[in-house]
């Protein structure tokens, strides 16, 4: 069927800080012909910049601090909670900063996606450019990955490689990934939304022409 026959996707984004994820995909979903409609965002921390962005772009926003629950199971009941009332097809984590117990996972099983900042299974958790730059890699990038309850895993839907060049600092390498990665999770949201994934239990099988056997990042460059 052609998206443009199609109901846009519903999403959901669950943030926690900055936003700068959640304003690609805002863009994103802006252009008239988007198939993919955002109508809530929540956070797990008040007054984050993630929050005005939506405000700014007009969408519904929620807060649910984990510090006002008692139990990681309380505020996960919650947050579900709350994004049932925007029945979701798709619940982007776009900087997300808690880990989510396999009772909420489970509950969204299939329709929780991740943006990770390196080329997983490659660096899970924190400090991922740090530790890119201690390991020496040449490559590293961003990951948008299904959630599962083990961190940082699940089925690749699309990654992006950034060089990392001789001068770097964490900051650099970061600032870099980031760039790549505001192109990375509308892509791959956009993807979805046109239903051109296929989840598997263990991977992920693309529909589409956008995968091109030519493209190769060589660092340092061919001489
Ligand atoms: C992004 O780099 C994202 O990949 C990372 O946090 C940053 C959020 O920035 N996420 C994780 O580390 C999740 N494990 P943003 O709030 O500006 O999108």
């Amino acid at each position: 069927m052609a998206s443009a026959l199609r109901e846009p996707l519903r999403v959901a984004v669950m943030v926690s800080g900055r936003g700068s994820n959640l304003q690609a995909l805002l863009n994103s979903a802006d252009a008239p012909d988007s198939p993919a409609s955002i109508g809530l965002v929540v956070s797990n921390v008040p007054n984050v910049q993630a929050l005005e962005r939506a405000k700014v772009a007009g969408i519904r926003t929620e807060v649910v601090p984990h510090r006002d629950f008692d139990s990681r199971e309380a505020f996960e009941r919650e947050m579900s909670d709350v994004l049932e009332s925007a029945s979701p097809d798709i619940i982007c984590q776009a900087g997300f900063m808690r880990i989510l117990t396999p009772w909420f996972i489970e509950r969204w099983n299939g329709r929780l996606i991740n943006i990770h900042p390196s080329l997983l299974p490659a660096f899970p958790g924190l400090k991922t450019h740090e530790r890119a730059l201690e390991a020496g890699v040449r490559v590293h990038g961003c990951t948008v990955h299904m959630v599962r309850s083990e961190v940082d895993s699940g089925p690749i839907i699309g990654q992006a490689a950034v060089p990392v060049l001789p001068n770097d600092d964490p900051d650099s390498l970061a600032e870099r990934v980031l760039q790549a990665e505001h192109r990375l999770y509308p892509t791959c949201l956009k993807l979805i939304a046109e239903g051109k994934v296929q989840i598997g239990s263990d991977s992920v099988f693309l529909a589409t022409d956008l995968c091109d056997e030519r493209q190769v990042l060589l660092n340092p460059a061919a001489v």
